[in-house]
């Protein structure tokens, strides 16, 4: 790592992951320790200009008032303390400093460079990688996604043909997904990329299930057992690559603050399957992954496309998916998501999607009476996504949607908007 670094020590704080942004923003590399890191641990840490020891709520572990092993104080690196009222530095704040004090910290007193930004990262990471994987095979699930899409240009850069990438398609995916994915990472990247099509045999497994976690369970379950198929034909891979972000590691619960969820990647892959884990995003926050990607040359829809659930289209295509419905969820969908970015909304809105219940309505089409399935459009703002409010969209960008999906969805003749916030709804319909 050439770029300098400010170690935030965790001590209870709420609010680490702000002080790393606070400084990141800074142009400053920053990341987040336990609050009983050995002088030799942080020794291996490279350029470590400053300390920041953050106090807070989760201060007290088993009883006792989590401290700081007092050998760091005589380390000579510059340090302040934040809501730690047993700090022994020079500095001293109750609160969380102002920018202006943060750059004083960051600049002045530990003669930071802001030499953090993506080109380093990304030349960084290149050299990281290659001393990790030497002349060995990588082998990752390539899911189309965000995080997936970043790691594999990533790992292409710095090891080319070395790695393969493994997309799974389960027929749950939205209208040309797959067909991007083999367009991006096997024409213009030139890859290695086994393209799996899955369809019929996730479809079959699912055929007749309605309970939603039964279809989670099996397509999460399929998936692993396709990839690992997959995985035993290939030969000599050591190392699994995995778009591990900074968020999934931290909500996966430090020493002082409990596990908001537990995360994993390709969670649940069998033992017997043995991987050494490469990991090139584990410090970066999910827009920082963006800025990654797009360091990378990867596409902007790719990098700023929305959040998709990892069950596909299987939790929007309500109870048992049948291939007809499914269909029709696939070009409404396609379509909602056509108008929004005409209309800008893309850039807008967090999340939007369409979603297909089980039933059918009676309708009128060519002058007869038609049964057709019903069209939910859901739009939804969010930050963290535990809660969630709506998008109030203009009526007429909702009509011509409405007629568009009925133009051009035979089955679909009847479109609904969805008003409810989360909670009392979730995002998801099921
Ligand atoms: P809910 O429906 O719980 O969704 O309000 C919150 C966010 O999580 C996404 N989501 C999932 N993502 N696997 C995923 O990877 C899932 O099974 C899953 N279920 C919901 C959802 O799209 C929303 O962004």
């Amino acid at each position: 790592m050439k770029q300098d670094m400010i170690v935030i020590l965790d001590l209870g704080s709420t609010e680490n992951t702000v002080v790393a942004r606070q400084i990141r923003d800074m142009g400053v590399y920053s990341e987040i320790h336990p609050h009983d890191i050995t002088p030799e641990e942080l020794a291996k840490l490279e350029n470590v200009k400053g300390i920041i020891f953050n106090g807070g709520e989760n201060r007290v572990v088993d009883g006792e008032e989590v401290v700081v092993l007092d050998a760091l104080y005589d380390l000579g690196i510059p340090m302040i303390s934040i809501d730690y009222p047993q700090s022994k530095c020079e500095t001293k704040y109750a609160t969380l400093p102002t920018d202006e004090e943060m750059k004083a910290f960051v600049f002045d007193v530990c003669k930071s460079e802001a030499n953090w930004n993506m080109k380093n990262f990304v030349a960084d990471q290149v050299e990281i990688i290659r001393r990790q994987v030497g002349d060995k095979k990588v082998l990752l699930a390539l899911s189309g996604g965000v995080d997936s899409s970043v790691v594999a240009a990533l790992l292409i850069k710095a090891i080319g043909k070395q790695l393969t990438c493994v997309h799974v398609n389960h027929g749950l995916m939205r209208k040309n997904e797959s067909e991007n994915v083999i367009e991006v990472f096997g024409n213009q990247l030139d890859a290695n990329l086994v393209y799996v099509d899955a369809t019929d045999r996730f479809l079959d497994k699912l055929a007749g299930v309605a309970d939603p976690e039964e279809k989670r369970k099996i397509i999460g379950g399929e998936f692993i057992r396709v990839f690992e198929e997959e995985a035993r034909k290939l030969e000599g891979i050591e190392f699994l690559g995995q778009g591990t972000i900074y968020p999934d590691i931290i909500e996966s619960g430090t020493k002082t603050a409990k596990c908001v969820k537990s995360h994993h990647n390709v969670g649940g892959l069998p033992e017997d399957l043995q991987f050494a884990l490469v990991e090139p995003l584990a410090q970066l926050f999910k827009d920082e992954v963006r800025a990654c990607g797009v360091e990378l040359g990867l596409p902007a829809e790719m990098v700023y496309r929305q959040p998709f659930p990892g069950p596909g289209l299987g939790v929007r295509c309500l109870g048992a998916i049948t291939r007809d419905r499914l269909e029709a969820l696939r070009e409404s969908d396609a379509i909602l998501r056509d108008e929004f970015a005409k209309t800008g909304l893309d850039k807008k809105v967090w999340q939007y999607f369409t979603v297909v219940p089980d039933f059918k309505a009676v309708g009128v089409r060519n002058h007869e009476r038609s049964m057709g399935y019903m069209c939910v459009i859901r739009a939804v703002n969010t930050i963290d996504a535990m809660t969630a409010s709506i998008e109030r969209i203009d009526y007429d960008i909702l009509e011509r949607i409405a007629d568009r999906i009925t133009a051009e969805v035979p089955s679909i003749n009847r479109v609904v908007y969805e008003i409810t916030k989360k909670p009392v709804a979730t995002i998801e319909f099921e």
